[in-house]
Protein backbone atom coordinates (compact mmCIF):
# COMPACT_ATOMS: atom_id res chain seq x y z
CA UNK A 1 0.00 0.00 0.00
CA UNK A 2 2.56 2.73 0.99
CA UNK A 3 4.72 0.96 -1.71
CA UNK A 4 1.84 2.74 -3.94
CA UNK A 5 1.69 5.87 -2.79
CA UNK A 6 5.33 6.49 -3.60
CA UNK A 7 5.42 4.74 -6.87
CA UNK A 8 2.40 7.50 -7.44
CA UNK A 9 4.77 10.21 -6.14
CA UNK A 10 7.65 9.41 -8.45
CA UNK A 11 5.03 9.24 -11.46
CA UNK A 12 3.59 12.73 -10.94
CA UNK A 13 6.50 14.11 -9.78
CA UNK A 14 5.56 15.23 -6.14
CA UNK A 15 8.00 14.72 -3.17
CA UNK A 16 7.51 11.83 -0.85
CA UNK A 17 7.70 11.70 2.50
CA UNK A 18 5.36 8.58 3.66
CA UNK A 19 6.46 5.93 5.52
CA UNK A 20 7.56 3.58 2.59
CA UNK A 21 11.73 3.71 2.78
CA UNK A 22 10.82 5.35 5.81
CA UNK A 23 11.34 8.25 3.90
CA UNK A 24 10.03 10.42 6.75
CA UNK A 25 12.14 10.40 9.71
CA UNK A 26 11.70 11.41 12.79
CA UNK A 27 8.11 13.39 14.52
CA UNK A 28 7.48 16.14 11.50
CA UNK A 29 7.05 18.57 14.54
CA UNK A 30 10.63 18.65 14.44
CA UNK A 31 10.98 20.63 11.06
CA UNK A 32 9.24 23.53 12.96
CA UNK A 33 12.08 24.34 14.93
CA UNK A 34 14.63 23.60 11.83
CA UNK A 35 12.79 26.54 10.14
CA UNK A 36 13.01 28.47 13.34
CA UNK A 37 16.38 28.06 13.57
CA UNK A 38 17.10 29.49 9.89
CA UNK A 39 14.90 32.42 10.95
CA UNK A 40 17.09 32.72 14.20
CA UNK A 41 19.80 33.49 11.49
CA UNK A 42 18.21 35.08 9.52
CA UNK A 43 17.68 38.11 12.24
CA UNK A 44 21.38 38.35 13.20
CA UNK A 45 22.87 38.75 9.22
CA UNK A 46 22.88 41.19 6.42
CA UNK A 47 22.20 41.02 2.67
CA UNK A 48 24.81 37.80 2.43
CA UNK A 49 23.58 34.28 1.06
CA UNK A 50 23.03 31.52 4.07
CA UNK A 51 24.71 28.17 3.87
CA UNK A 52 23.96 25.43 5.68
CA UNK A 53 25.79 22.30 5.83
CA UNK A 54 23.73 19.03 6.65
CA UNK A 55 25.50 15.84 7.60
CA UNK A 56 22.76 13.49 7.16
CA UNK A 57 20.25 14.03 4.47
CA UNK A 58 18.63 10.33 3.72
CA UNK A 59 15.12 10.95 1.83
CA UNK A 60 15.53 14.97 2.02
CA UNK A 61 13.02 16.11 4.64
CA UNK A 62 14.85 18.37 6.39
CA UNK A 63 17.11 19.45 3.31
CA UNK A 64 14.19 20.44 1.67
CA UNK A 65 13.06 22.44 5.24
CA UNK A 66 15.89 24.67 4.70
CA UNK A 67 15.86 25.87 1.36
CA UNK A 68 12.26 26.37 1.48
CA UNK A 69 12.70 28.69 4.93
CA UNK A 70 15.13 30.44 3.11
CA UNK A 71 12.91 31.32 0.28
CA UNK A 72 10.15 32.00 2.77
CA UNK A 73 12.23 34.19 4.36
CA UNK A 74 13.17 36.26 0.83
CA UNK A 75 16.71 35.53 1.45
CA UNK A 76 19.06 33.13 -0.77
CA UNK A 77 21.29 30.64 0.01
CA UNK A 78 22.35 27.04 -0.17
CA UNK A 79 22.44 23.80 1.58
CA UNK A 80 24.90 21.61 1.34
CA UNK A 81 24.51 18.15 1.83
CA UNK A 82 26.27 15.59 3.07
CA UNK A 83 26.06 11.47 3.13
CA UNK A 84 27.03 8.20 2.00
CA UNK A 85 23.62 7.13 1.19
CA UNK A 86 24.59 3.29 1.69
CA UNK A 87 23.20 1.42 4.34
CA UNK A 88 24.83 1.93 7.55
CA UNK A 89 23.25 0.35 11.09
CA UNK A 90 25.27 -2.73 12.06
CA UNK A 91 22.03 -5.15 12.27
CA UNK A 92 23.69 -7.61 14.74
CA UNK A 93 23.11 -5.39 17.15
CA UNK A 94 19.69 -3.31 15.65
CA UNK A 95 16.70 -5.81 15.79
CA UNK A 96 13.90 -3.74 15.27
CA UNK A 97 12.53 -3.79 11.75
CA UNK A 98 12.87 -0.18 11.04
CA UNK A 99 16.90 -0.33 10.88
CA UNK A 100 15.93 -3.40 8.45
CA UNK A 101 13.74 -1.11 6.48
CA UNK A 102 16.14 1.73 6.00
CA UNK A 103 19.12 -0.81 5.09
CA UNK A 104 17.45 -2.23 2.80
CA UNK A 105 16.33 1.53 1.16
CA UNK A 106 19.71 2.43 1.40
CA UNK A 107 20.61 -0.54 -1.20
CA UNK A 108 21.43 0.21 -4.45
CA UNK A 109 20.85 3.61 -4.25
CA UNK A 110 17.52 3.49 -3.60
CA UNK A 111 17.40 6.23 -0.94
CA UNK A 112 19.87 8.57 -2.84
CA UNK A 113 17.38 8.05 -5.84
CA UNK A 114 14.40 9.38 -4.01
CA UNK A 115 16.73 12.67 -2.18
CA UNK A 116 17.05 13.72 -5.75
CA UNK A 117 13.60 12.99 -6.58
CA UNK A 118 12.11 14.94 -3.50
CA UNK A 119 14.74 17.89 -3.97
CA UNK A 120 13.49 17.76 -7.68
CA UNK A 121 10.18 17.85 -7.07
CA UNK A 122 10.09 20.29 -4.61
CA UNK A 123 11.76 22.64 -6.51
CA UNK A 124 14.60 23.71 -4.71
CA UNK A 125 17.53 21.07 -6.30
CA UNK A 126 19.29 24.57 -7.14
CA UNK A 127 19.88 25.61 -3.75
CA UNK A 128 21.09 22.06 -2.73
CA UNK A 129 24.67 20.68 -3.56
CA UNK A 130 25.57 17.10 -2.05
CA UNK A 131 28.87 15.90 -1.65
CA UNK A 132 28.67 11.81 -0.98
CA UNK A 133 30.68 10.29 1.48
CA UNK A 134 30.84 10.02 4.93
CA UNK A 135 31.32 12.48 7.23
CA UNK A 136 34.77 12.22 8.54
CA UNK A 137 35.92 11.61 5.03
CA UNK A 138 34.47 14.64 3.59
CA UNK A 139 34.20 17.41 6.49
CA UNK A 140 38.04 17.83 6.85
CA UNK A 141 38.27 19.10 2.74
CA UNK A 142 36.00 21.73 3.59
CA UNK A 143 36.16 25.23 4.07
CA UNK A 144 36.88 27.07 7.79
CA UNK A 145 34.22 29.25 8.80
CA UNK A 146 32.03 28.89 5.97
CA UNK A 147 28.81 28.04 7.12
CA UNK A 148 25.95 29.92 9.20
CA UNK A 149 24.67 27.03 10.11
CA UNK A 150 25.61 23.30 10.25
CA UNK A 151 22.76 20.78 11.38
CA UNK A 152 24.22 16.76 12.42
CA UNK A 153 21.53 14.16 12.21
CA UNK A 154 23.86 11.51 10.46
CA UNK A 155 25.47 8.42 12.40
CA UNK A 156 24.75 8.09 15.63
CA UNK A 157 27.38 7.03 17.59
CA UNK A 158 29.41 8.96 20.16
CA UNK A 159 32.42 8.84 18.50
CA UNK A 160 31.13 9.86 15.05
CA UNK A 161 28.69 12.63 16.39
CA UNK A 162 31.68 13.79 18.08
CA UNK A 163 33.61 14.16 15.47
CA UNK A 164 30.76 16.09 13.70
CA UNK A 165 30.82 18.67 16.44
CA UNK A 166 34.45 19.07 16.82
CA UNK A 167 34.48 19.67 12.71
CA UNK A 168 31.30 22.16 13.00
CA UNK A 169 33.53 24.25 15.52
CA UNK A 170 35.65 24.75 12.70
CA UNK A 171 33.48 25.86 10.17
CA UNK A 172 30.81 27.42 11.06
CA UNK A 173 31.22 31.68 11.12
CA UNK A 174 30.84 33.65 13.98
CA UNK A 175 27.24 34.11 14.89
CA UNK A 176 26.55 30.85 13.39
CA UNK A 177 24.42 28.06 15.06
CA UNK A 178 25.66 24.69 15.48
CA UNK A 179 22.42 22.00 15.40
CA UNK A 180 21.31 18.38 15.17
CA UNK A 181 18.31 16.40 15.47
CA UNK A 182 17.83 12.96 18.12
CA UNK A 183 18.65 14.42 21.78
CA UNK A 184 15.76 13.00 23.20
CA UNK A 185 17.43 13.77 26.77
CA UNK A 186 20.30 15.88 27.36
CA UNK A 187 22.55 14.00 29.52
CA UNK A 188 21.76 15.70 33.63
CA UNK A 189 18.27 14.52 33.02
CA UNK A 190 19.24 10.69 32.80
CA UNK A 191 20.62 8.31 35.68
CA UNK A 192 24.32 8.59 35.20
CA UNK A 193 24.81 4.79 35.51
CA UNK A 194 21.86 3.76 33.50
CA UNK A 195 23.15 5.87 31.09
CA UNK A 196 26.74 4.55 30.70
CA UNK A 197 25.68 1.09 30.83
CA UNK A 198 23.83 2.31 27.06
CA UNK A 199 26.66 3.80 25.70
CA UNK A 200 28.30 0.42 26.11
CA UNK A 201 25.89 -1.38 23.94
CA UNK A 202 26.60 0.93 21.24
CA UNK A 203 23.12 1.12 19.92
CA UNK A 204 21.26 3.66 18.30
CA UNK A 205 18.66 4.00 20.39
CA UNK A 206 17.36 2.68 23.74
CA UNK A 207 15.22 2.60 26.06
CA UNK A 208 15.53 3.62 30.03
CA UNK A 209 13.71 4.55 32.60
CA UNK A 210 13.14 8.48 31.48
CA UNK A 211 12.12 7.36 28.05
CA UNK A 212 13.88 6.42 24.95
CA UNK A 213 16.37 8.14 23.67
CA UNK A 214 19.84 8.08 21.57
CA UNK A 215 22.77 7.56 24.12
CA UNK A 216 25.70 8.17 21.75
CA UNK A 217 23.91 11.84 20.93
CA UNK A 218 23.21 12.62 24.51
CA UNK A 219 27.06 11.96 24.98
CA UNK A 220 28.42 13.38 22.53
CA UNK A 221 26.90 17.20 22.99
CA UNK A 222 27.22 16.76 26.50
CA UNK A 223 30.85 16.46 26.28
CA UNK A 224 31.22 18.91 23.48
CA UNK A 225 29.12 21.45 24.74
CA UNK A 226 27.49 20.99 28.15
CA UNK A 227 23.86 21.88 28.13
CA UNK A 228 21.93 23.40 25.04
CA UNK A 229 19.18 24.45 24.50
CA UNK A 230 16.73 21.81 22.42
CA UNK A 231 12.91 21.59 21.46
CA UNK A 232 11.36 17.67 21.32
CA UNK A 233 14.91 16.49 20.05
CA UNK A 234 16.47 19.64 18.24
CA UNK A 235 19.32 20.78 19.78
CA UNK A 236 21.15 23.94 18.92
CA UNK A 237 24.08 26.32 20.13
CA UNK A 238 25.62 29.65 18.91
CA UNK A 239 29.04 30.54 18.18
CA UNK A 240 29.79 33.54 20.24
CA UNK A 241 33.49 34.86 20.11
CA UNK A 242 35.16 31.64 21.80
CA UNK A 243 32.09 30.57 23.56
CA UNK A 244 29.03 28.81 22.20
CA UNK A 245 25.83 29.85 23.81
CA UNK A 246 22.15 29.05 24.06
CA UNK A 247 19.73 30.12 21.24
CA UNK A 248 16.66 31.95 21.72
CA UNK A 249 13.45 30.88 18.92
CA UNK A 250 10.77 32.17 18.22
CA UNK A 251 8.66 28.96 17.17
CA UNK A 252 4.73 31.18 17.31
CA UNK A 253 4.38 31.86 13.52
CA UNK A 254 6.29 29.31 12.03
CA UNK A 255 4.55 26.24 10.83
CA UNK A 256 5.23 22.93 9.27
CA UNK A 257 7.26 23.11 5.79
CA UNK A 258 4.13 22.21 3.42
CA UNK A 259 6.31 18.85 2.12
CA UNK A 260 5.91 17.62 5.82
CA UNK A 261 2.79 18.92 6.71
CA UNK A 262 1.40 16.06 3.60
CA UNK A 263 3.48 13.52 5.26
CA UNK A 264 2.47 14.15 9.05
CA UNK A 265 -1.10 13.45 7.44
CA UNK A 266 0.10 10.24 5.59
CA UNK A 267 1.41 9.41 9.31
CA UNK A 268 -1.32 9.67 11.36
CA UNK A 269 -3.43 7.48 8.71
CA UNK A 270 -1.32 4.64 9.76
CA UNK A 271 -0.29 5.54 13.55
CA UNK A 272 -2.41 3.10 15.49
CA UNK A 273 -4.83 5.21 17.94
CA UNK A 274 -2.88 6.34 20.88
CA UNK A 275 -4.80 4.29 24.36
CA UNK A 276 -4.28 5.04 27.54
CA UNK A 277 -5.26 2.08 29.82
CA UNK A 278 -7.53 3.95 32.88
CA UNK A 279 -9.38 1.14 34.92
CA UNK A 280 -9.82 -2.37 34.78
CA UNK A 281 -13.02 -5.07 35.85
CA UNK A 282 -12.05 -8.67 36.73
CA UNK A 283 -12.21 -9.62 33.33
CA UNK A 284 -11.92 -6.63 31.25
CA UNK A 285 -9.17 -3.63 30.91
CA UNK A 286 -10.85 -0.53 30.92
CA UNK A 287 -9.05 2.01 28.27
CA UNK A 288 -9.84 5.67 26.67
CA UNK A 289 -9.02 6.08 23.15
CA UNK A 290 -8.61 10.03 21.59
CA UNK A 291 -12.83 9.91 21.34
CA UNK A 292 -14.07 6.98 23.55
CA UNK A 293 -13.89 4.46 26.13
CA UNK A 294 -13.36 0.58 25.76
CA UNK A 295 -13.52 -1.96 27.69
CA UNK A 296 -10.94 -4.76 26.16
CA UNK A 297 -11.57 -8.31 27.53
CA UNK A 298 -8.34 -9.44 29.24
CA UNK A 299 -7.68 -12.76 27.67
CA UNK A 300 -6.82 -10.25 24.54
CA UNK A 301 -3.63 -10.26 26.11
CA UNK A 302 -1.67 -6.95 26.59
CA UNK A 303 -3.48 -3.83 24.84
CA UNK A 304 -0.33 -2.98 23.10
CA UNK A 305 -0.46 -6.00 20.85
CA UNK A 306 -4.50 -5.16 20.40
CA UNK A 307 -4.13 -1.46 19.69
CA UNK A 308 -3.51 -1.36 16.22
CA UNK A 309 -6.59 -3.92 16.00
CA UNK A 310 -8.72 -1.39 17.52
CA UNK A 311 -11.80 -0.88 15.12
CA UNK A 312 -15.29 0.85 15.48
CA UNK A 313 -17.64 -1.94 16.33
CA UNK A 314 -18.09 -3.11 19.75
CA UNK A 315 -17.32 -6.62 19.47
CA UNK A 316 -19.35 -8.11 22.50
CA UNK A 317 -18.14 -9.92 24.77
CA UNK A 318 -14.42 -8.94 23.55
CA UNK A 319 -14.65 -5.00 23.21
CA UNK A 320 -17.45 -2.70 24.74
CA UNK A 321 -17.42 0.62 23.26
CA UNK A 322 -18.95 3.64 25.28
CA UNK A 323 -18.41 7.19 25.69
CA UNK A 324 -18.11 7.42 29.10
CA UNK A 325 -15.66 5.19 31.18
CA UNK A 326 -18.96 4.37 33.36
CA UNK A 327 -20.56 3.34 30.78
CA UNK A 328 -18.07 0.88 29.68
CA UNK A 329 -17.68 -0.16 33.31
CA UNK A 330 -21.13 -1.08 33.68
CA UNK A 331 -21.33 -3.08 30.02
CA UNK A 332 -18.33 -4.99 31.26
CA UNK A 333 -19.48 -6.01 34.65
CA UNK A 334 -23.16 -6.82 33.45
CA UNK A 335 -21.47 -9.00 30.84
CA UNK A 336 -19.23 -10.30 33.92
CA UNK A 337 -22.24 -11.49 36.17
CA UNK A 338 -24.81 -12.01 33.36
CA UNK A 339 -22.83 -14.14 31.01
CA UNK A 340 -21.37 -17.49 32.14
CA UNK A 341 -19.63 -18.52 29.04
CA UNK A 342 -21.22 -20.70 26.90
CA UNK A 343 -20.96 -24.85 27.18
CA UNK A 344 -19.32 -25.82 24.57
CA UNK A 345 -19.47 -29.56 23.37
CA UNK A 346 -18.07 -31.25 20.24
CA UNK A 347 -20.31 -34.19 19.15
CA UNK A 348 -19.16 -35.14 16.32
CA UNK A 349 -16.92 -34.20 13.07
CA UNK A 350 -17.07 -34.49 9.23
CA UNK A 351 -13.89 -34.44 7.21
CA UNK A 352 -13.62 -30.69 7.02
CA UNK A 353 -15.76 -29.65 10.35
CA UNK A 354 -15.94 -30.08 13.79
CA UNK A 355 -19.63 -30.34 14.81
CA UNK A 356 -20.00 -28.77 18.18
CA UNK A 357 -23.26 -27.66 20.53
CA UNK A 358 -23.05 -23.97 21.46
CA UNK A 359 -25.62 -23.92 24.75
CA UNK A 360 -28.80 -24.13 22.23
CA UNK A 361 -27.13 -23.80 18.55
CA UNK A 362 -25.57 -26.09 16.61
CA UNK A 363 -22.12 -25.13 15.01
CA UNK A 364 -20.01 -26.56 12.15
CA UNK A 365 -16.52 -25.32 12.42
CA UNK A 366 -13.98 -25.42 9.89
CA UNK A 367 -11.11 -27.33 11.20
CA UNK A 368 -8.55 -25.41 9.80
CA UNK A 369 -9.28 -22.60 12.23
CA UNK A 370 -7.39 -24.63 14.61
CA UNK A 371 -8.83 -26.55 18.23
CA UNK A 372 -12.70 -25.41 18.70
CA UNK A 373 -11.46 -24.04 22.07
CA UNK A 374 -9.52 -21.14 20.71
CA UNK A 375 -12.53 -20.55 19.27
CA UNK A 376 -14.93 -20.75 21.71
CA UNK A 377 -14.56 -16.94 22.30
CA UNK A 378 -15.28 -15.76 18.99
CA UNK A 379 -18.48 -17.78 18.24
CA UNK A 380 -21.09 -14.91 17.84
CA UNK A 381 -24.65 -14.61 16.58
CA UNK A 382 -23.22 -14.42 12.94
CA UNK A 383 -22.89 -17.66 10.42
CA UNK A 384 -19.40 -17.33 8.21
CA UNK A 385 -19.54 -20.00 6.18
CA UNK A 386 -17.43 -21.55 5.15
CA UNK A 387 -15.67 -21.81 7.98
CA UNK A 388 -18.64 -21.40 11.00
CA UNK A 389 -22.08 -22.52 10.32
CA UNK A 390 -25.42 -22.46 12.26
CA UNK A 391 -28.50 -24.75 12.79
CA UNK A 392 -30.92 -25.54 14.83
CA UNK A 393 -30.58 -29.22 15.48
CA UNK A 394 -27.88 -31.53 15.22
CA UNK A 395 -29.01 -33.45 11.86
CA UNK A 396 -29.20 -29.84 10.00
CA UNK A 397 -25.65 -28.78 10.72
CA UNK A 398 -24.48 -32.28 9.51
CA UNK A 399 -26.52 -31.78 6.63
CA UNK A 400 -24.93 -27.99 6.04
CA UNK A 401 -21.35 -29.06 6.96
CA UNK A 402 -21.40 -32.10 4.51
CA UNK A 403 -23.03 -29.93 1.78
CA UNK A 404 -19.84 -27.09 2.43
CA UNK A 405 -17.45 -29.51 2.10
CA UNK A 406 -19.33 -31.11 -1.70
CA UNK A 407 -18.79 -27.02 -2.46
CA UNK A 408 -15.24 -26.42 -1.27
CA UNK A 409 -12.86 -27.58 -3.97
CA UNK A 410 -10.19 -30.08 -2.42
CA UNK A 411 -7.14 -29.40 -4.53
CA UNK A 412 -5.68 -32.90 -5.52
CA UNK A 413 -2.08 -32.36 -7.41
CA UNK A 414 -0.10 -29.58 -8.49
CA UNK A 415 -0.29 -29.99 -12.22
CA UNK A 416 1.76 -27.25 -13.34
CA UNK A 417 3.45 -23.77 -13.25
CA UNK A 418 3.41 -20.43 -15.48
CA UNK A 419 5.55 -17.78 -14.38
CA UNK A 420 3.15 -16.12 -11.83
CA UNK A 421 0.96 -19.18 -11.39
CA UNK A 422 0.28 -22.26 -9.59
CA UNK A 423 -1.37 -24.76 -11.96
CA UNK A 424 -3.34 -27.00 -9.99
CA UNK A 425 -6.64 -29.85 -10.49
CA UNK A 426 -9.19 -29.77 -7.75
CA UNK A 427 -12.07 -32.11 -7.60
CA UNK A 428 -13.89 -29.50 -9.40
CA UNK A 429 -11.72 -28.45 -12.24
CA UNK A 430 -8.00 -26.82 -13.11
CA UNK A 431 -7.03 -23.40 -11.44
CA UNK A 432 -4.28 -21.04 -11.52
CA UNK A 433 -3.43 -19.47 -8.46
CA UNK A 434 -1.24 -16.72 -7.88
CA UNK A 435 2.08 -17.72 -6.70
CA UNK A 436 2.11 -14.15 -4.97
CA UNK A 437 -0.36 -15.97 -2.55
CA UNK A 438 2.06 -18.29 -1.36
CA UNK A 439 2.03 -22.47 -1.00
CA UNK A 440 -1.22 -24.26 -2.58
CA UNK A 441 -1.64 -25.62 0.62
CA UNK A 442 -2.36 -22.90 2.50
CA UNK A 443 -4.79 -21.69 0.18
CA UNK A 444 -6.75 -24.64 -0.14
CA UNK A 445 -9.52 -23.79 2.21
CA UNK A 446 -9.87 -20.73 0.66
CA UNK A 447 -10.88 -21.70 -2.98
CA UNK A 448 -14.10 -20.53 -3.23
CA UNK A 449 -16.32 -21.33 -6.37
CA UNK A 450 -15.50 -17.98 -7.86
CA UNK A 451 -12.82 -16.74 -10.28
CA UNK A 452 -11.04 -14.41 -8.36
CA UNK A 453 -8.35 -12.66 -11.20
CA UNK A 454 -5.95 -12.04 -11.15
CA UNK A 455 -5.16 -14.29 -8.01
CA UNK A 456 -7.24 -17.02 -8.90
CA UNK A 457 -8.01 -18.26 -12.52
CA UNK A 458 -10.50 -21.42 -13.21
CA UNK A 459 -11.43 -23.51 -15.81
CA UNK A 460 -12.68 -26.86 -17.41
CA UNK A 461 -9.07 -28.19 -18.87
CA UNK A 462 -5.56 -27.33 -17.96
CA UNK A 463 -4.87 -25.80 -21.13
CA UNK A 464 -7.70 -22.94 -20.02
CA UNK A 465 -5.92 -22.09 -16.87
CA UNK A 466 -2.64 -22.46 -18.71
CA UNK A 467 -3.89 -20.11 -21.34
CA UNK A 468 -5.68 -17.77 -18.81
CA UNK A 469 -2.61 -17.41 -16.98
CA UNK A 470 -0.70 -16.46 -19.77
CA UNK A 471 -3.06 -13.62 -20.83
CA UNK A 472 -3.08 -12.37 -17.29
CA UNK A 473 0.70 -12.23 -17.68
CA UNK A 474 0.74 -10.60 -20.67
CA UNK A 475 -1.63 -7.71 -19.14
CA UNK A 476 0.58 -7.33 -16.12
CA UNK A 477 3.42 -7.76 -17.69
CA UNK A 478 5.84 -4.15 -16.77
CA UNK A 479 7.33 -3.14 -20.35
CA UNK A 480 11.05 -4.89 -20.99
CA UNK A 481 13.07 -2.52 -20.26
CA UNK A 482 16.47 -3.49 -21.85
CA UNK A 483 20.09 -1.03 -21.75
CA UNK A 484 21.55 -1.19 -25.20
CA UNK A 485 23.87 1.47 -25.25
CA UNK A 486 25.34 4.48 -23.85
CA UNK A 487 26.40 7.79 -25.37
CA UNK A 488 27.58 10.82 -23.61
CA UNK A 489 25.52 10.88 -20.57
CA UNK A 490 22.79 9.13 -21.58
CA UNK A 491 22.06 5.40 -21.18
CA UNK A 492 19.85 4.12 -24.52
CA UNK A 493 17.49 1.64 -23.60
CA UNK A 494 14.87 -0.08 -25.68
CA UNK A 495 11.29 0.00 -24.10
CA UNK A 496 9.42 -2.22 -26.32
CA UNK A 497 8.93 -0.91 -29.77
CA UNK A 498 10.76 2.43 -28.50
CA UNK A 499 14.61 3.28 -28.04
CA UNK A 500 14.65 6.05 -25.51
CA UNK A 501 17.94 8.13 -24.34
CA UNK A 502 17.19 8.62 -20.50
CA UNK A 503 19.65 11.16 -18.80
CA UNK A 504 22.23 9.43 -16.10
CA UNK A 505 21.54 12.25 -13.79
CA UNK A 506 17.77 10.39 -13.30
CA UNK A 507 19.18 7.39 -11.75
CA UNK A 508 19.42 3.86 -12.38
CA UNK A 509 17.09 2.33 -14.75
CA UNK A 510 15.31 0.03 -12.22
CA UNK A 511 14.41 3.23 -10.09
CA UNK A 512 13.23 4.91 -13.39
CA UNK A 513 11.52 1.77 -14.99
CA UNK A 514 7.63 2.92 -13.85
CA UNK A 515 8.41 6.18 -15.73
CA UNK A 516 9.41 5.26 -18.63
CA UNK A 517 6.47 6.18 -21.04
CA UNK A 518 5.65 7.31 -24.05
CA UNK A 519 6.41 11.04 -23.72
CA UNK A 520 9.95 12.84 -25.14
CA UNK A 521 10.79 15.11 -22.68
CA UNK A 522 14.06 16.82 -23.29
CA UNK A 523 17.14 17.16 -22.51
CA UNK A 524 16.59 14.04 -19.63
CA UNK A 525 14.38 11.63 -21.74
CA UNK A 526 14.31 11.32 -25.84
CA UNK A 527 11.95 9.13 -27.67
CA UNK A 528 12.60 7.71 -30.83
CA UNK A 529 12.31 4.08 -33.18
CA UNK A 530 15.38 4.49 -34.57
CA UNK A 531 18.45 4.31 -32.39
CA UNK A 532 20.11 6.85 -34.93
CA UNK A 533 17.76 9.91 -34.57
CA UNK A 534 18.39 9.40 -30.90
CA UNK A 535 22.43 9.87 -31.56
CA UNK A 536 21.62 12.38 -33.74
CA UNK A 537 19.27 14.61 -30.75
CA UNK A 538 21.95 14.18 -28.11
CA UNK A 539 24.57 15.37 -30.17
CA UNK A 540 22.34 18.22 -30.83
CA UNK A 541 22.01 18.65 -27.21
CA UNK A 542 25.32 18.53 -26.82
CA UNK A 543 26.55 20.76 -28.41
CA UNK A 544 23.93 23.66 -28.26
CA UNK A 545 24.87 24.29 -24.45
CA UNK A 546 21.93 25.16 -23.25
CA UNK A 547 21.89 26.87 -19.78
CA UNK A 548 19.31 24.58 -18.57
CA UNK A 549 20.58 23.44 -15.31
CA UNK A 550 19.06 19.77 -15.32
CA UNK A 551 20.87 19.72 -18.54
CA UNK A 552 22.77 16.26 -17.93
C1 LIG B 1 18.24 10.01 10.36
S1 LIG B 1 18.82 10.02 8.75
C2 LIG B 1 18.76 11.72 8.33
C3 LIG B 1 17.37 12.24 8.20
C4 LIG B 1 17.25 13.53 7.46
N1 LIG B 1 18.02 14.60 8.06
C5 LIG B 1 15.78 13.90 7.37
O1 LIG B 1 15.40 14.94 7.86
O2 LIG B 1 15.00 13.13 6.82
C6 LIG B 1 20.52 9.75 8.97
C7 LIG B 1 21.33 9.89 7.71
O3 LIG B 1 22.70 9.91 8.08
C8 LIG B 1 23.45 9.27 7.08
N2 LIG B 1 24.71 8.85 7.67
C9 LIG B 1 24.99 7.76 8.40
N3 LIG B 1 26.27 7.73 8.74
C10 LIG B 1 26.83 8.84 8.24
C11 LIG B 1 28.14 9.39 8.25
N4 LIG B 1 29.14 8.76 8.88
N5 LIG B 1 28.35 10.54 7.60
C12 LIG B 1 27.34 11.20 6.97
N6 LIG B 1 26.09 10.74 6.95
C13 LIG B 1 25.85 9.58 7.57
C14 LIG B 1 22.57 8.13 6.65
O4 LIG B 1 22.91 7.66 5.37
C15 LIG B 1 21.19 8.76 6.71
O5 LIG B 1 20.84 9.27 5.48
Amino acid sequence: MFENQLIQALLTGKPYFGPAMRAMQGPPVRHRYLAALVQALSHSKSQRDIYILEIGSWAGASAITWAKTIQKLGMRGRITCVDPWQPYFDLTIEHESHYEEMTEAAKENKIFNLFLHNIRAANVSDMIDYLIGNARQVLPGLPSEKFDLMYIDGSHTYEDVQSDIRQAKRLIREGGIVCGDDLEFQKHCLDEQEHRTALKTGKDYVSSSSGNYHPGVTEAVAVEFGEVSSWEGVWAVRKRGSKWVKVELKTGKLQIPDHIKSAARALEVTQPEEIELVDATEDFNLVKTKDRFLAVAKKLGPIELFREQLGDRELAPLLFTGKTLEEVRTKSISWETSAAQPVVELLSDTDSYNLLKVGEKFLAVAKSLGPSKILVERLGERELPPVLLKAETFEDIREKALKAEQRTMAVTELVGETQSFNLVKSSRGFLAVAKQLGPTELFVERLGVRELAPLLLIGESLEEVQEKAHASERQTLEPAVELVDEVGSYNVVRAGEHFIAVAKSLGPLNLFRERVGERDLPPLILVATDPSVLRQRIFEINHKGSKNQDLP
